[in-house]
Formats: C-alpha cells, sequence, structure tokens
C-alpha cells in the first residue's frame, strides 16, 4: 500500500511533529475528539465552518465540488501538478489527519525532491490550525462511508471512525504482518 502517495517516505514521523506542532491551541474544537487530535466529521458546526473556509481560501484550486482541477494527474503547461480533487476521486482520504494538517500548513514541497515547484501554498501563519481542522472536517464529511473508515484507520485509535459505519471496522491485531510460508 503507497499511504505516502507521491512523496512516499517521511510521513510516520511528519505525523509526530504535526501532532506535536498542534500543541494545546484551538482546545475548543478538539474538545471531544481523541488525543492526538483529528478533525471530527460528524460535528455539523466544525464541518459548517470548513465548507466557508473551503470555498474562501481553496475552492479556486481544487474546485467548489471539491472536484479538483482538470487532468489533475498529469503535469500542466507549466510543469506542475494541478490540484487533486478533494472528493472521493482523488487521493486526500489516504492521508492521516495528521498527514492532511501537515501538508496544508506547508505544502507538498518539503515531502518532494529537492528542487520541486508546486502550486499549493503553505498555510502555516496564514490559516489557524483551527480553521484547517475545520476544512479537513469539511473534505471528509463528503467522503462515502468506506472512505471515512479507510481513513479513520489511518488515524492512531481509528480517530475519525464514521458514526454511520455501523460495522466494527477495527481491524486485528495481526492483520498487518507478513505472511509467511515454511
Ligand atoms: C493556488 C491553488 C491552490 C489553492 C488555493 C489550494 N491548493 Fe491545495 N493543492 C494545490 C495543488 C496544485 C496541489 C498539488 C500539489 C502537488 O502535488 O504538487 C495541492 C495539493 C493539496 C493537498 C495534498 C493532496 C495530496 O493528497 O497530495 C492538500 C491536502 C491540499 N492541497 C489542501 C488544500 C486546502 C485545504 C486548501 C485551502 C485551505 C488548498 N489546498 C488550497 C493547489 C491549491
Amino acid at each position: 500500500m503507497v499511504f505516502g502517495g507521491r512523496y512516499g517516505a517521511g510521513f510516520a514521523l511528519i505525523g509526530v511533529m504535526a501532532a506535536a506542532a498542534l500543541g494545546g491551541s484551538a482546545a475548543w474544537l478538539y474538545a471531544s475528539s481523541a488525543n492526538p487530535p483529528f478533525a471530527d466529521a460528524d460535528r455539523p458546526e466544525l464541518v459548517a465552518r470548513g465548507a466557508e473556509i473551503y470555498q474562501q481560501r481553496c475552492a479556486s484550486c481544487h474546485g467548489v465540488h471539491l472536484e479538483g482541477q482538470k487532468n489533475w494527474q498529469h503535469l500542466n503547461a507549466s510543469g506542475r501538478l494541478p490540484a487533486p480533487p478533494h472528493d472521493q476521486t482523488g487521493h486526500s482520504w489516504m492521508h492521516s489527519d495528521a498527514q492532511l494538517i501537515h501538508l496544508i500548513k506547508h505544502s507538498v514541497a518539503d515531502e518532494a525532491p529537492p528542487g520541486y515547484v508546486s502550486d499549493m501554498p503553505a498555510y502555516e501563519g496564514v490559516l489557524p490550525d483551527r480553521d484547517i481542522i475545520a476544512v479537513i472536517a469539511y473534505i471528509k464529511h463528503s467522503w462515502p462511508t468506506g472512505v471515512r473508515v479507510y481513513q479513520a484507520l489511518q488515524n492512531p485509535d481509528n480517530a475519525g471512525m464514521p458514526a454511520t459505519g455501523k460495522e466494527d471496522w477495527r481491524l486485528p491485531a495481526d492483520c498487518g504482518a507478513e505472511p509467511s510460508r515454511q
């Protein structure tokens, strides 16, 4: 499985750093969240706030309906990648909440090879943590249950498992073990 997408390795460490950087800020938003904090897409007020911020800050590139830019998987005329969708047709759902927070705060350049140029802005110092969390909650809210379940499985303690997922989606403790043959 390729959780880091194009940028691959390093995300585990980044997740830890992102969680640490979040510290105790925006406590009101995290009040009902697990530790480390995650974007709770089952909180309607958080999703509504995220929708506003998304339309103001993200929709111009990622699409009014989260649909991304045309031919987003191919380099554009300037040799850069277009903005991917944030709905289930993209790959945002392959990232944990900590990874998404990191990507939004720092853009993708520091995950990419040296010299990589990206059109994704870095929002650290532009948007407060609570707004970044709200946007992620809005994005996650748009996903079908199965996709939300997959994404929640990337989070510590499966945080963000959707309330609509009635089944017990936790994986057995040894399911990641490599199959061995005698
Ligand atoms: C100026 C255009 C632009 C704006 C505005 C913008 N983005 Fe992006 N975003 C991009 C582009 C282009 C990429 C792909 C970058 C790459 O891979 O080089 C991207 C990538 C991302 C990714 C990484 C997706 C992945 O799985 O690799 C996330 C997450 C993201 N954007 C979230 C946001 C959010 C949230 C906002 C609003 C707060 C936002 N972006 C605003 C252009 C933009």
